[in-house]
């Protein structure tokens, strides 16, 4: 089939290189020159692991273009998906002018040639109840028919940076919004390959289409907040919320994903969901009491841990180095849109804190937003030369499991804020850690043993 896909970001780009995978023929479009100069030659604009493969093995076959021109794509292609942003405007409702203003533009296009064919007009962006039928009558106002000229789709997106490509290419389910069989039956064939297994393609209208994302992100978001109520109580009562978490995910109504305490959640997309949700709810009168709970219990989370750095220090932080392991909003994504841990350095540096950062991803992305503000760091240890405290904020791998005597030997003091609960209070004890983490008893300096560390085992 052949398939444009309007915006080449995380979601465009991943749809755009998986579809050409599965044999389609794909040409992406985006404005930003460079990206699209760099994907021809096979620069990978963002990481996410899996994709480069992909992305080198089509841009060979010939079965994956990008361009700047949204011409050449509406020319080309059955189905034009619009994976556009769609960030929160002023009052937190979801600013639709990106996926408007190519609407009018794909109309344009459309009505300016003759020839055109029909033209299935997919919404993969996040997008408020009600967009499809806004899109439909963008269309309409400029003389083209529903259902013979074109039809408007809902298809939104479920994928997981760090494992969108796997996420995309074995959805747990595609949700498909529409009125149009004829619609309905080329997202159909589009999508069977991807989901082989028996995973259902779910056909329904296009307003519970496009309500189904916004309730999958707010129930998530809500989710992990309970988890971080649940963690601040547990410190307060003296109770472990690890075992809080092993107690109840064994309860299969409850389940055991997404039941880990932390900083709170970022990314580009459950803060600004839970809010347009919000402000949906409230457009129709409706208060949505839960969604505003959740997005003021993740406002405090995510500078909960700055605050007890500064604390710890007496009130202030200064002449105090903080090393700061973790960047990303998440681990195996480079993407720092509302971090927890940029939220957690700006605290720390207006507590009068120097910070050395390190990630393993995400260091271009945040010099991007923080600039000289903070040292960058080359590897995890050098981030600890001479700092008074480490503070972990984003769960990589290579965090797990490092070697607990040279961070003792590096830093100033052995003293740990950990927000992702890394490592267990016997191997924090056995190396003389003071050790701070989210909704565990602390292991204080009078417990850790004062004399010389004298193994390397025992990790969490
Ligand atoms: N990132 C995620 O994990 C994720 C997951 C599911 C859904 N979504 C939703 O998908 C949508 C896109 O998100 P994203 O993270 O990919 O955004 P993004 O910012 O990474 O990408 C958007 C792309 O669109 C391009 N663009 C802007 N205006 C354009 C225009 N007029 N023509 C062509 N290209 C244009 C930008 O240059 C950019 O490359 C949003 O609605 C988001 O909520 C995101």
């Amino acid at each position: 089939m052949k398939v444009g896909i309007i915006g080449t970001g995380y979601v465009g780009l991943v749809t755009g290189t998986c579809f050409a995978e599965m044999g389609n023929e794909v040409v992406c479009v985006d404005v930003d020159e460079d990206k699209v100069e760099g994907l021809r030659n096979g620069k990978l604009p963002i990481f996410e692991p899996g994709l480069e493969v992909y992305l080198h093995r089509n841009l060979r076959e010939d079965r994956l273009s990008f361009t700047t021109s949204l011409a050449d794509a509406v020319s080309a292609c059955d189905l034009l998906f619009l994976a556009l942003p769609t960030p929160p405007g002023a009052d937190g409702s979801a600013d639709l002018s990106f996926v408007l203003g190519v609407t009018k533009d794909i109309a344009d296009l459309l009505t300016s040639d003759p020839a055109s064919s029909y033209k299935v007009v997919v919404n993969k962006s996040t997008v408020p109840v009600g967009t499809a039928e806004r899109v439909a009558r963008v269309l309409v106002a400029e003389g083209l028919k529903a259902g013979e000229d074109f039809d408007v789709v809902s298809n939104p997106e479920f994928l997981r940076e760090g494992v969108a490509v796997d996420d995309f290419m074995k959805p747990e389910r595609v949700i498909v919004g529409t009125s149009s069989e004829r619609a309905a039956k080329l997202m159909r064939r589009l999508y069977e390959p991807f989901v082989r297994q028996g995973n259902p393609i779910l056909v329904m209208d296009e307003r519970s289409s496009e309500m189904t994302k916004y309730a999958a992100n707010a129930f998530l978001a809500t989710k992990i907040t309970f988890m971080n109520e649940i963690a601040n109580v547990c410190e307060l009562v003296g109770a472990n919320v690890d075992e809080i978490r092993r107690g109840i995910g064994l309860d299969s109504r409850i389940g055991n994903k997404f039941l880990y305490a932390g900083i709170g959640f970022g990314g580009s997309c459950f803060p600004k969901d839970v809010q347009a949700l919000e402000r949906t709810a409230s457009e129709h009168s409706y208060d949505f009491q839960i969604l505003q709970a959740v997005l003021d219990v993740n406002d405090k989370q995510r500078s909960k841990l700055a605050e007890q750095v500064i604390a710890h220090f007496g009130g202030s932080l200064s002449g105090k180095t903080v090393a700061v392991w973790g960047l990303a909003f998440k681990p195996n994504t480079d993407d720092v849109r509302e971090a927890p841990a940029h939220i957690i350095i700006r605290r720390l540096l207006e507590g009068g804190a120097v910070v050395r950062a390190f990630d393993p991803e995400a260091i271009e992305t945040t010099r991007r937003v923080l600039g000289d503000t903070i040292t960058y760091c080359t590897d995890d240890y050098s981030a600890l030369e001479g700092a008074d405290v480490l503070v972990i904020c984003t769960e990589w791998h290579e965090f797990r499991r490092p070697d607990f005597k040279r961070i003792r030997g590096l830093l100033r003091q052995p003293l740990i804020f950990d927000g992702r609960n890394l490592y267990a209070e016997e191997t924090m004890r056995e190396y003389g850690f003071e050790y701070y983490s989210i909704g565990r008893p602390p292991v204080r300096p009078s417990e850790t043993a004062k004399t010389e560390v004298t193994t390397h085992n025992g990790m969490s």
